[in-house]
């Protein structure tokens, strides 16, 4: 709490700031203050100390602590409690676990690397560390397991509002959950869930943003806003801005409201209108990709002319 305090101090004053000034209004001593300016040095600040002049800061790590992530950060649900770790397995496992011990809705996990990241369909979410963002969001709607759909959706319509507020930069959606720019993904959603009987226990919403990552690591087909974009990206702005999105679109879904929430998914869509292929585990079917529907079903028209219902799968353009 302290050190947050003294940071505060430093980053509003943008100069230097005497000790005493500082040591006086926390009611710290001196030596005290001393202290906690090394620890804010190890964790990566730059503070100069300046005799007769006090302490300035020069510039802040490029890490997603929990003080950064609430600091001005204005959301009532979404990031009120925060889990950081430099590394995990995964986010998805230990949102899971903390769901499972009753951690509350709007608990978030954030890593800054992942050893085994999760994408879709078992597939790997390369997550190097210090360049993505990589989180996972604990939810606890009151709905059936097939409406859980659409908090993915509503969480992807999240990231492309956040990009774009951020970044200025226009991304699309592929179905389900694949986050594009310039026909690159830089983004993509897993969604896992508890549920008892026919009730959502809990929903862990997780998210993998390739944001600073350079060309030469990343895979084919895949890219990253740095690259876009052309310069780098503050990782810390874009997450908090993605807890406010996330936060006001799923307070449409709370109110019923899912409509409005479909039709920014729309106008985020590469997939309607496209002829397209899905292969999911019970099928493949190919035809033109048509509209997603309340539950976030994708409605594809066969060649037969009948319209069919896709809940989970991989998606191919065609053309
Ligand atoms: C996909 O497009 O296949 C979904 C990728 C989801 C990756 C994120 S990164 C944070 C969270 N933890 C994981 O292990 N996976 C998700």
């Amino acid at each position: 709490m302290t050190r947050e305090k003294i940071l505060d101090f430093l980053k509003r004053k943008q100069d230097y700031v005497s000790g005493d000034l500082i040591a006086g209004r926390l009611a710290i001593t001196r030596q005290a203050l001393w202290k906690h300016i090394q620890e804010l040095k190890d964790s990566g600040y730059d503070i100069v100390a300046v005799p007769h002049l006090g302490y300035k800061l020069v510039s802040c790590p490029d890490r997603l602590f929990p003080h950064e992530i609430s600091s001005h950060l204005d959301t009532r649900l979404i990031g009120k409690k925060i889990y950081y770790f430099d590394v995990l397995p995964s986010t998805m496992d230990t949102a899971m676990g903390l769901g499972t011990k009753g951690a509350p809705e709007g608990t978030l996990v954030v890593a800054e690397t992942q050893t085994k990241g999760k994408g879709r369909l078992g597939r790997v979410w390369f997550s190097p560390k210090y360049k993505g963002v990589y989180l996972s969001l604990i939810l606890r709607p009151d709905i059936l397991p097939n409406q859980a759909p659409v908090l993915t959706l509503l969480s992807a319509v999240a990231v492309c509002e956040a990009i774009k507020e951020v970044c200025r930069l226009d991304t699309q959606i592929k179905w389900p959950n694949d986050i594009f720019l310039n026909n690159k993904k830089i983004g993509g959603i897993l969604t896992e869930m508890a549920a008892e009987t026919d009730r959502v226990s809990f929903v862990i919403v997780g998210i993998g943003l390739n944001v600073n990552n350079d060309k030469k690591l990343l895979i084919s087909g895949a890219s990253s806003l740095k690259e876009e974009k052309g310069e780098p990206v503050n990782r810390l702005q874009l997450l908090q801005e993605l807890l406010r999105r996330l936060e006001s679109n799923y307070s449409l879904f709370r109110k019923k409201e899912t409509v409005r929430i479909l039709d920014k998914w729309r106008e985020y869509s590469m997939t309607l209108n496209k002829r397209v292929k899905v292969y999911s585990h019970k099928e493949h079917i190919e035809g033109q990709a048509q509209d997603v529907d309340a539950d976030g079903g994708l409605l594809v028209r066969v060649d037969s002319g009948i319209t069919k219902k896709v809940m989970a799968g991989d998606v191919v353009h065609c053309r």
